[in-house]
C-alpha cells in the first residue's frame, strides 16, 4: 500500500515551539529505529523479566486436545487453545505455561460467546480450524497460525517468528503487502496507520503533536482492509507492548507477560467487523440528549462569578450551549469531591441557577486522592482499605495536582463501590456528568505506577504492570456504578481521558491536550475516526487546540468542523487567552452562532446516529471508505468524513484554504447550501470562506432538523422538519424522552423512511416503532428539489408552497410528489 502523500506525515522533522511550553522533534524513520531501544527501556522499567523468562520459539505442536469450544494444542514451550466465539470470531491463546490459564478480560463480555459449530482436520502440514464463516490453519512443523474468510480469501497467510522472550511474547503474523490498516485507539496520525511502531500504554505525554506516540487511550485493536474486505484483530492484553506494522503487510507483536491473545473478527464489511466488535466488547449505551449540545470549558472557570458570566454571555449573544465544565479548581486545594467554599461560596446554589438558565454543570473528578488524614474521602480510604499498596504493604504514593496522592485499587469491586459511594455528594450538589481525567494513571514527571504496585484485580491479584492500560476504564466503571446507584433512573454521563479496550460500555472521550497549531486540527478527524473505528466513538477534541492561542481563524475552523464531531467541546489550558466563541471579533462569533445553531437544528438526525452506534457499533463519524472499501483514494482520505448514512463533511482544515477539492461516493448527493445535484463517483471542488464548511447530502435521504435552540430542552414544541433529499434510499429517525431509562423497555419511537424515486415520481413510505409519543408538535416537509404543487399523504392531497408541506397529524404513512 502506498499512502498518497497528502495523508502521509511529513517525514521531516517537525520543530515546534508553541508559547514556550516544549520542543518537540518528530522523525518517523528515527522512531521506528529507536523502537527496540524504547522496548529495552520499556522493560527496565517494569523491573527486568517479568514474562516466561525464558527465550525460546513457541516451537511445534506435540498434542492436541479438544474442547467443547475448539482445542488446547501443547507446544514444545507453551501451550495454546483456540476457540470459537462466534463462527465470525476465533480467540487464539498462547501462553508460556503448562496449562491454559482461566480466561480473564475486561475488554470482552463473556455472553459474547456462543455455542458455536466448529470442525477440526489433521493435515501434515498442519490442523485446520473451521467454523462456518472462518479457517484457521494451526500450521506445522513449527506452530504458527494462518487464516482465510469464508471467500476462501487469505487474510494472514502464515506466522513468520513466535517466540518468547524473557519479558514476554513476540508474534509476527504475515499480511498482505497491501493491507491497509486503521484504528489502534488513539493515534496522532492519518487515518490509514503508517507503517512504523505504535507503543501499546497509556501514558499522559503532557500536550502532543501529530506524530507523539503513545497517548492515554490504548484500545490494541487493528481493522484490516484488503483488497475490499475488513477484519478486526484485537490483542487482548492490558500490560505494555508495541505493534509494528511492518512495510511488507505483516504486523509484528511484542507484549509483556506469559500470554499472547488475538481475537481474529471477520466481516468482511468494515460494518461488520466493527458489529461484531461492539457485541464482543460491549455497546455504548446512549447519552442524555444534552451531551450532544455545545460545552463551554476552561482551565479553569476559577469562581462563581466567572462561571455566572460566562453562562450569561452564553443566553444574551444567543450562542447556544447545554453545558458548562468545572475544571479543578472549583475543588478545595485539588481535593476531589470538595469545593473551594471560598471561590464557589453556595455551589449548589449556582448550579441550581444554571440549570434554570437550561445549563448542565459537568465535574472533574481526578484518581489521585491528596495524602491528608483531615481530608474525609483520604481518611476514610485508608480506614477502608482502598488504596494501592507497593509489595511491601506500605500506600504508594505519588505527586499529582494536589501533591502526594494514594490512589483507589479500582481492580477491586469493593474499592469501585467505595469510590462511587463519594458521587452522592457531587450529584447532590447538582453535578449533572463527570470528567475523570489523569487516569493513565498519571503520577508527575511523566511517571505512572510503580510496575510492582499491587492491584486485586477482581480477587486474582496482580501488579501494575500486568493492569495498567485498564485503570482508567476500572475508574470510570466505577464511576458510572456509583452515578446509577444515585440517580437510578437517569442515564448518568462520564467522559474518560484514559480508555482501553471496551471503554465504551462506561464512558466517552476526547483527546485531551492538543495544541491550537492547524497541523493539530488537520489530525483531529482522523484521530476520531480511528477511535471510532476502536469502538470509542463518543469523542471530540478541544476546540481551538488546548495549549496555546489559536487564531481566530483557526478557532472558527476548528469549530465549525466540530459541529460535525460526536463531542463538540471548548476547552483550553491554564494561562490562555480566554477561548469562547466571541473572543475573536464579531465576524468569527457570528459564524460560531450560526454553526452552533446548525448543530442544533441537526440534532434529531445527530441522536440517531447515536442510537445506530449504540445499537450497531456504528460510529458517527464515517470514513469514506465505508462506502466502497477497494479504493485506494477512499481508504486514505481523511479531511472529509462522513457524519452518519447521509452527511458527508469537507472543512476547511489548513491556514488561508479559501477552496477545496471534495471526492463524493458514487451516487447523488446534493449541496447543503446550495441544494445543487451532484453525480458522484466525482472530485469537485468548493470555495470555503470562512463561513463555509461545504456539506452534502446524499439522495435518498431524508434528514430530521429541528429549530436553532439554545439548548437541548429548548422549545421542545417547534416544529420537527423532514427535509427530503429526493433519490433512492432508507433513512432512520430515533427520538425518546432524551434523559431516561424508558427507552430500554420500547419507549422510544423509531421513524424508518423508504424512499423511491423514479423518475419524477417520488414516493415514501414511513413505518413507525415504539411506544413512546413525541410532543405534539407541527412537522414541516421540506422538499429540496421542485415539486409538483399536490402531495399525497395516504392519497389526501397536501397543498405545497415554496416545496414545503405543513402537517399537524403524524400519522402518516405513504407520501406521493411528484418532481417537476
Ligand atoms: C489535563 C487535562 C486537561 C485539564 C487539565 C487540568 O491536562 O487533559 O483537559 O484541563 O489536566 O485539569
Amino acid at each position: 500500500m502506498r499512502i498518497p502523500e497528502r495523508f502521509r506525515l511529513s517525514s521531516e522533522p517537525v520543530t515546534k515551539a508553541v508559547r514556550g511550553l516544549r520542543l518537540v522533534g518528530v522523525r518517523n524513520a528515527a522512531r521506528t529505529v529507536l523502537y527496540p531501544l524504547r522496548l529495552a527501556r520499556m522493560n527496565q522499567r517494569f523491573g527486568g523479566p517479568q514474562g516466561p523468562g525464558i527465550r525460546a520459539s513457541a516451537g511445534e505442536i506435540v498434542a492436541v486436545e479438544a474442547m467443547p469450544d475448539g482445542l488446547l494444542l501443547h507446544l514444545e514451550h507453551g501451550i495454546a487453545s483456540i476457540q470459537a466465539i462466534t463462527p465470525h470470531i476465533l480467540r487464539v491463546r498462547i501462553v508460556a505455561a503448562e496449562s491454559m490459564p482461566p480466561y480473564f478480560s475486561y475488554a470482552t463480555l463473556p455472553e459474547a460467546a456462543q455455542p458455536t459449530p466448529f470442525s477440526w482436520t489433521e493435515k501434515e502440514e498442519g490442523i485446520l480450524f473451521e467454523t462456518t464463516a472462518a479457517r484457521l490453519w494451526l500450521t506445522r512443523p513449527r506452530f504458527g497460525l494462518a487464516w482465510a474468510d469464508e471467500s476462501g480469501q487469505w487474510l494472514s497467510p502464515g506466522t513468520a517468528e513466535l517466540a518468547w522472550e524473557p519479558s514476554g511474547g513476540r508474534l509476527h503474523q504475515r499480511f498482505p503487502e497491501d493491507v491497509w490498516w486503521y484504528g489502534l485507539g488513539e493515534r496522532a496520525y492519518h487515518l490509514a496507520l503508517e507503517r512504523r511502531t505504535y507503543t501499546l500504554s497509556t501514558r499522559d505525554p503532557e500536550g502532543y503533536h501529530p506524530g507523539d506516540d503513545p497517548l492515554y487511550i490504548n484500545i490494541p485493536f487493528l481493522l484490516g482492509v484488503h483488497q475490499g474486505r475488513a477484519f478486526g484483530l484485537l490483542w487482548d492484553r492490558m500490560s505494555d507492548g508495541a505493534i509494528t506494522l511492518r512495510e511488507d503487510g505483516g504486523v509484528e507483536y511484542r507484549i509483556l507477560g506469559d500470554e499472547i491473545r488475538l481475537d481474529i473478527l471477520f466481516g468482511p464489511e468494515p460494518a461488520q467487523v466493527l458489529a461484531r466488535y461492539a457485541d464482543l466488547t460491549g455497546h455504548a449505551s446512549l447519552p442524555p440528549l444534552w451531551t450532544l449540545g455545545y460545552h463551554q470549558s476552561r482551565w479553569s472557570y476559577e469562581d462563581e462569578a466567572t462561571v455566572r458570566e460566562i453562562a450569561r454571555e452564553f443566553r444574551e449573544r444567543r450562542i447556544p450551549c447545554d453545558a458548562i465544565h468545572f475544571d479543578i479548581d472549583y475543588m478545595d486545594g485539588f481535593r476531589c469531591f470538595t469545593w473551594d467554599r471560598k471561590a464557589f461560596p453556595d455551589l449548589p446554589g449556582l448550579i441550581a441557577d444554571l440549570h434554570a438558565a437550561g445549563f448542565k454543570a459537568v465535574g472533574m473528578i481526578d484518581p489521585g486522592i491528596k495524602v491528608d488524614m483531615d481530608y474525609d474521602v483520604c481518611a476514610d480510604g485508608v480506614k477502608e482499605d482502598v488504596f494501592c499498596k507497593l509489595p511491601d504493604g506500605s500506600l504508594f504514593h505519588g505527586p499529582v495536582w494536589p501533591g502526594e496522592c494514594y490512589f483507589p485499587d479500582f481492580t477491586s469491586p469493593r474499592v469501585r463501590t467505595w469510590w462511587g459511594t463519594w458521587y452522592k455528594r457531587m450529584v447532590d450538589a447538582g453535578f449533572d456528568g463527570f470528567w475523570n481525567d489523569m487516569n493513565e494513571p498519571t503520577i508527575f514527571g511523566g511517571k505512572t505506577f510503580p510496575p510492582r504496585t499491587q492491584h486485586e484485580l477482581e480477587g486474582q491479584g496482580a501488579a501494575h504492570w500486568q493492569v495498567h492500560s485498564a485503570y482508567g476504564m476500572q475508574m470510570v466503571r466505577a464511576t458510572l456504578s456509583g452515578l446509577n446507584r444515585w440517580r437510578p433512573h437517569q442515564r448518568n454521563w462520564v467522559f474518560t481521558r484514559s480508555a482501553y479496550a471496551g471503554t465504551q460500555r462506561y464512558a466517552s472521550s476526547w483527546t485531551a491536550d492538543n495544541f491550537s497549531t492547524w497541523e493539530d486540527l488537520r489530525i483531529t478527524p482522523a484521530m476520531l475516526m480511528n477511535l471510532g473505528l476502536s469502538g470509542l466513538a463518543f469523542t471530540g477534541s478541544d476546540i481551538g487546540g488546548f495549549h496555546g492561542a489559536p487564531t481566530p481563524e483557526l478557532y472558527a475552523r476548528w469549530l465549525t468542523a466540530a459541529v460535525f464531531h460526536p463531542f463538540f467541546r471548548t476547552h483550553t489550558a491554564k494561562g490562555t487567552p480566554w477561548q469562547e466563541p466571541w473572543r475573536y471579533g464579531d465576524e468569527v462569533e457570528a459564524i460560531c452562532r450560526d454553526y452552533i445553531g446548525l448543530r442544533y437544528r441537526l440534532l434529531p438526525a445527530i441522536y440517531t446516529l447515536f442510537w445506530q452506534y449504540a445499537t450497531s457499533g456504528m460510529p458517527m463519524m464515517r470514513p469514506l471508505f465505508f462506502e466502497d472499501p477497494t479504493d485506494d483514494v477512499f481508504l486514505a482520505i481523511d479531511d472529509q468524513w462522513l457524519f452518519g448514512d447521509h452527511l458527508l463533511v469537507a472543512p476547511a482544515l489548513e491556514e488561508g484554504m479559501r477552496r477545496r477539492e471534495i471526492v463524493l461516493p458514487a451516487g447523488t448527493w446534493y449541496d447543503f447550501w446550495t441544494d445543487a445535484r451532484i453525480e458522484g463517483k466525482a472530485v469537485i471542488e468548493r470555495e470555503t470562506p470562512l463561513d463555509r464548511v461545504p456539506l452534502f447530502v446524499r439522495g435518498g435521504a431524508v434528514l430530521p432538523m429541528g429549530p436553532v435552540r439554545q439548548f437541548v430542552e429548548d422549545n421542545p414544541l417547534a416544529p420537527l422538519e423532514l427535509h427530503i433529499y429526493p433519490g433512492t434510499g432508507v433513512s432512520w429517525l430515533y427520538e425518546d424522552d432524551g434523559e431516561g431509562l424508558d427507552y430500554r423497555d420500547g419507549g422510544y419511537r423509531l421513524t424508518r423512511f423508504e424512499m423511491t424515486c423514479d423518475g419524477s415520481e417520488l414516493h415514501i413510505r414511513r413505518t413507525i416503532s415504539g411506544d413512546w409519543h413525541p410532543p405534539e408538535r407541527p412537522i414541516t416537509i421540506i422538499f429540496h428539489r421542485d415539486i409538483a404543487e399536490h402531495v399525497f399523504l395516504d392519497d389526501i392531497p397536501h397543498f405545497v408552497l415554496n416545496n414545503q408541506v405543513q402537517i399537524n397529524e403524524d400519522t402518516w404513512q405513504i407520501l406521493k410528489a411528484t418532481i417537476v
